[in-house]
């Protein structure tokens, strides 16, 4: 794969996160995912970040290690009473001699891969690794590239860390300061769904380390947040956050009739406010493409174009960037 050829056009400023890495390939959040992601020509690379028993940060979606991971085969009776092994209870000697796989679900003691398309599972070798190693392999290979693909950290449950006494938050963004990223020309963008947190990045954390980062605030959709859905909402983020990241049901109602997307005043708001919008998630997966589009294309089409997001979270980067590359 030539990485002249991939590589994202600069005729639009629009952008592609590849969404836990090229995920929809490989399993997610590995480094070989990142790599896949990087030569697939994203913009951004996206780390969801959890904290370890030993205060190391590393790279995994959820703050359980079931889901992706063999922690039960390997670790029984280290479960919490709700039967979830939680990465805070270990370390991270313990989590890298873990193998880690796409994502699956049990039911009566089977294993099945949440997407049966995707990379089998357990196979081949794959481990999780921190922040600091996946940082360095994309600052590595914009060094041998001559590239500058962007970071694009989440902090993943804050509060819930906070209730461990970790401070996760604090930790990365040290993390991120000693890698290099303290303003907002540097390409990464800090995200988070939990509003509070985002005060304290802005208002304590960054002015405490002297860095001035993009931050993202990400919404799910959810009743409990409903505030943050209103013109007013938005007026309020965007006085801490740089981009909004929606659930993107939130910008094209996804019980739209094909050929006739209802496109709600989201993405508006936002521009008005200076916030950037990347929604998430963009699958091509059996049943992902809702049924308003004609395909995971016409999906993006109707996004980029017709909704005017500034980007896309995608497990696909590929057909991402072919997308915008032919704009
Ligand atoms: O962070 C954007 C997107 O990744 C949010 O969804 O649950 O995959 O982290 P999630
Ligand atoms: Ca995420």
């Amino acid at each position: 794969m030539s990485l002249a050829l991939t590589a994202h056009a600069q005729s639009t400023d629009k952008v592609v996160v590849a969404h836990r890495g090229a995920s929809g390939y490989l399993p997610e959040h590995t480094l070989e995912a990142k790599a896949m992601a990087y030569a697939m020509g994203a913009d951004y690379i996206e780390q969801d970040v959890v904290m370890t028993r030993d205060d190391q940060l590393i790279v995994i979606h959820d703050i359980t290690l079931d889901r992706t991971t063999n922690v039960a085969d390997k670790f029984p009776g280290r479960a919490r009473a709700d039967g979830s092994h939680y990465a805070v209870d270990f370390t991270l000697a313990e989590i890298q001699s873990l193998d880690v796989t796409e994502g699956f679900s049990v039911e009566n003691g089977v294993r099945t891969l949440n997407y049966p398309q995707r990379f089998p599972l357990f196979t081949s070798s794959f481990k999780v690794h921190t922040l600091a190693q996946e940082i360095e392999l994309i600052q590595g290979l914009n060094h041998s590239t001559g590239k500058n693909i962007g970071i694009y950290p989440e902090l993943k449950s804050p509060a819930f860390h906070l209730a461990e006494g970790k401070d996760l938050g604090r930790a990365v963004l040290e993390t991120l300061k000693r890698y290099g990223y303290t303003s907002k020309q540097d390409k990464v963008f800090v995200q988070t769904f939990e509003f509070d947190e985002l005060k304290r990045v802005h208002d304590e954390l960054q002015p405490a380390l002297g860095i001035e980062l993009n931050l993202v605030m990400l919404l799910d959709g959810g009743d409990e947040n409903a505030w943050m859905q209103t013109e007013d909402g938005i007026r309020q983020i965007a006085q801490y956050a740089d981009g909004l990241g929606p659930e993107k049901g939130m910008i094209i109602d996804r019980e739209s009739p094909r050929g006739a997307p209802r496109i709600s005043g989201l993405v508006g708001f936002a521009h008005a406010a200076g916030l950037q919008v990347h929604p998430y998630t963009f699958r091509l997966d059996e049943g992902h493409v809702p049924d308003y589009a004609t395909s995971f294309e016409d999906m993006l089409k109707l996004f980029y174009v017709d909704a005017g997001v500034d980007g896309v979270f995608t497990d696909f980067p590929d057909r991402a960037v072919a997308f915008l590359n032919n704009l």
